[in-house]
């Protein structure tokens, strides 16, 4: 079995003077679907675009596929969409280009796409059902399509890891859920391990296999269950929450008010 996909080993961040991350060690193996949650400026963000790279550690050491993300060898074997993705939305171009512009070539730069680059994105187009959208102009797009063309340009390289960061953002609630069953589709189809930052407790039982809790430190959970149900669950997040699992594992969240005379309890 390969243990070398992903491994973060003492790793510690900072942007200022304070540790936006600190100490975080975790280790993820191929094929797996990882959910990060983790109270506003937890710092979720942060770990993301230090494995895809964008960002590099302090102290300790960041490792994918034996190598330091940010190489031109690393960036194509990793896809990753933004918290904030965006366009220039008025650029003219049609949505099949916009998607083929993510093209990296083998030295880390932009590249022309080839025969095998447009297969590629009609098997996408398939897989994320936006077909419909490709001969689109960018800006007649919806939030929620947007959002998938922002995946297949992530998908356009073949990377073998995807990171996502609150992809449903901007997808109503009744197109949630095929939404999330289309990333576990495109999970099995295109052989990814996914590591996805979401809000949405209740997506994490139905399409992840592990639990990264991220509040300025990393706690780690091999299955959902353990995580959303350890007894220091509301700690790990920063807040007082209450999280029920119903069955088939689905949880229901209780957020509490929080009150400052209940630090010190
Ligand atoms: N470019 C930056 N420069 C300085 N500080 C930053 C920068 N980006 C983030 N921070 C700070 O780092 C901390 C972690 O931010 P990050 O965006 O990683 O949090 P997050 O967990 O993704 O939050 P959210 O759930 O709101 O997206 C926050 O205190 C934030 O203010
Ligand atoms: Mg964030």
């Amino acid at each position: 079995m390969e243990n070398n996909f992903l491994s973060l080993t003492n790793v510690w961040f900072k942007y200022d003077k304070e540790w936006v991350l600190s100490d975080v060690n975790l280790k993820i193996t191929r094929n797996r679907i990882i959910g990060v949650i983790g109270p506003n400026g937890g710092g979720k963000t942060t770990l993301l675009k230090l494995i895809a790279g964008l960002e590099k550690p302090d102290k300790g050491t960041i490792l994918f596929h034996n190598q330091k993300p940010g190489t031109p060898e690393t960036i194509v074997r990793i896809g990753y969409v933004p918290q904030h993705a965006t366009v220039r939305w008025t650029f003219p171009i049609k949505v099949s280009d916009a998607i083929l512009l993510g093209k990296i070539g083998q030295k880390g730069k932009l590249s022309t796409p080839r025969k095998e680059d447009k297969e590629r994105l009609s098997e996408i187009a398939q897989a994320l059902n936006i077909e419909n959208l490709l001969e689109k102009h960018i800006a007649d797009l919806s939030g929620g399509q947007q959002q998938k063309i922002f995946i297949a340009r992530a998908l356009i390289n073949r990377p073998e890891l995807l990171l996502l960061d609150e992809p449903e953002t901007g997808i109503d609630v009744a197109a949630q859920d095929l939404f999330f069953a289309t990333l576990k589709d495109i999970h099995r189809r295109f052989d990814l391990t996914i590591i996805i930052v979401t809000h949405d407790l209740s997506v994490i039982p139905k399409i992840c296999d592990e639990i990264a809790c991220v509040n300025n430190t990393l706690f780690h959970h091999s299955s959902p269950e353990e995580a959303l149900t350890c007894p220091n669950f509301d700690k790990h997040y920063g807040s007082h929450l209450e999280v029920i699992i119903h069955g088939k594992n689905i949880p229901h969240r209780l957020v509490h008010e929080h009150h400052d005379d209940e630090e010190n309890k």
